[in-house]
């Protein structure tokens, strides 16, 4: 069983929350490891070591958030969701009676893979909360690999899939501003078993961004035209719903101040949308990352 741990150098403290991942870090504010190399350091192999780091009583300031993340790389903004005006990158997820139906949070997910680069990581953080509820979970797609049947492994070594803002949030909106978003990004290509350029750990990569296989379509997996729509789709559902098995996620409570960062290149997450009417408002640093491989 993990156990917490004491890292001297900093008074840093990492106490394990679940046995598939996520820990929290005391003893530490980021604001400090945006400008301590050592402690940076620290941060960023306990990241690899356990996928998502939990943080409460962070002080940190806007200009403090972008530099710690930008720290991992370069920051970007998303398409859709608005960004704060003053800090390019730090991308805002304010819910409110006011703004009820961008629901796109609530799906198991893993950031911008329609991306042809999807992010490295992110740095949440929580601006406002509701007394109870929307919580956030994520779920370790390393284990989730590693736990599939051989030969479920052996059928998907060779397979790519398509991911689509299109086809998530385009969805909802007038046809001539999906395709004007459609032709900024179009759907992205990726391995569906992708191998982590840091850890080496091969890594299960398919999402809610995920619409289908690209090259499941041989002589050897169809025997006929109609085969490929259920035996591809069915595989795809059955290799997305991996991320909701329990026993590979971890569930982090909010409260004001509190940051999450995770590794978006082994981890899926889900946004609990349980708390309206309430005000929920989350910043969120997304770090450019590579193409998967
Ligand atoms: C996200 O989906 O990136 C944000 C998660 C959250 O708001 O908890």
């Amino acid at each position: 069983m993990a156990q917490t741990q004491v890292r001297s150098a900093h008074a840093l403290q990492v106490h394990p929350l679940t046995c598939a991942l996520g820990a929290e870090i005391s003893g530490i504010q980021l604001a400090q490891a945006a400008h301590d190399a050592g402690l940076f350091e620290a941060l960023e192999a306990l990241l690899l070591e356990h996928k998502v780091l939990f943080l409460r009583d962070q002080q940190l300031s806007r200009a403090e958030h972008v530099a710690f993340a930008s720290r991992f790389g370069s920051l970007e903004d998303h398409p859709v969701a608005g960004s704060d005006p003053d800090h390019p990158g730090l991308v805002r997820i304010y819910k409110s009676p006011e703004q009820p139906a961008d629901r796109y949070e609530n799906a198991w997910h893993t950031d911008a893979t329609w991306r042809e680069k999807p992010p490295m990581g992110c740095v949440l953080r929580c601006i406002e909360c509701p007394p109870v509820g929307g919580d956030t979970m994520w779920a370790n797609m390393a284990l989730a690999y590693d736990k599939l049947p051989a030969h479920i492994k052996a059928q998907i070594a060779p397979l790519r899939a398509r991911h689509s803002i299109e086809a998530t949030f385009g969805a909802a909106m007038p046809i001539e501003k999906r395709l004007a978003l459609r032709a900024q990004f179009p759907d992205a290509e990726h391995p569906v078993v992708r191998t982590h350029p840091k850890t080496g750990e091969k890594v299960l990569f398919v999402n809610g961004f995920t619409t289908h296989f690209t090259n499941f379509h041989t002589p050897a997996t169809i025997r006929y035209g109609q085969d490929f729509n259920p035996g591809g789709a069915d595989l795809l559902r059955y290799l997305v719903m991996q991320a909701y098995i329990p026993e590979y996620q971890v569930r982090w409570r909010w409260q004001p101040d509190s940051v999450a960062i995770w590794d978006n290149r082994s981890t899926q997450h889900y946004a609990v949308m349980d708390y309206p009417p309430c005000v929920r408002k989350m910043e969120r640093a997304g770090i450019q990352g590579d193409t998967p491989f």
